[in-house]
């Protein structure tokens, strides 16, 4: 697959994802489907301890409730798609790029800075998830798994616009947009310093 405009700038991601990367995970199925069913329970869960921790939010509680139930509903959906193919949810595997993602997160910072870091760092993981959702649904074999793919690379575009309104709400815009930009250059950064796997969504 040739890299288009449209994957090197979606949802403002700086570096498109290595083209190998679909044909390697292509290779490893079962490794794939088990490492993003996993991604999408550490969604629902993620989302879960937001909620807890900003009970007080009360547009941001309302708004993700309803995300907890999708993300893992998506587990649900990549759990069936591995029964069907006889194959088994493995181990969770360690999560190299959010590990290195919460690196860049403010500890120190204002609870208004803290706020906004969890939050871009949804829409982050959000938005890389849904272009190699886009990478997949282009360029694998299986017509069955593009169109598979295509529903979770919708679904998480909407996410990411979310976890971007959301940040508005409690941030004001010119704020929101300066760090955005600061993740952004950091994430391009550590996607070009992992190495391209197949058994791995990000
Ligand atoms: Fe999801
Ligand atoms: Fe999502």
């Amino acid at each position: 697959m040739s890299t288009t405009n449209e994957t090197k700038n979606i949802l403002g991601l700086h570096l498109p994802t290595d083209p190998r990367w679909v044909n390697l995970a292509e290779l490893s199925l079962e490794y794939i489907l088990t490492d993003h069913a996993y991604c999408e329970q550490k969604a629902a869960t993620s989302c879960i301890s937001l909620i807890q921790r900003y009970s007080e939010l009360e547009k941001l509680v309302t708004d993700l409730a309803p995300i907890v139930t999708e993300e893992w509903g998506h587990f649900r959906l990549v759990l069936a798609e591995l029964q069907k193919r006889n194959l088994k949810l493995g181990k969770q595997r360690k999560d190299e790029y959010v590990n290195q993602l919460q690196v860049f997160q403010k500890k120190d910072g204002s609870p208004e800075q803290r706020l906004l870091d969890k939050l871009l760092i949804f829409a982050l993981i959000e938005a890389r998830s849904c272009e190699r959702f886009k990478r997949l649904s282009e360029g694998l074999d299986d017509e069955y798994l593009r169109n598979f793919y295509r529903r979770f690379m919708e679904s998480e575009a909407g996410h990411y616009h979310l976890f971007i309104e959301l940040a508005e709400t409690y941030v004001d815009k010119p704020t929101v947009r300066k760090r955005w930009q600061e993740w952004l250059v950091y994430e391009a950064d550590l996607m070009q310093k992992l190495e391209v796997r197949g058994d791995r969504m990000h």
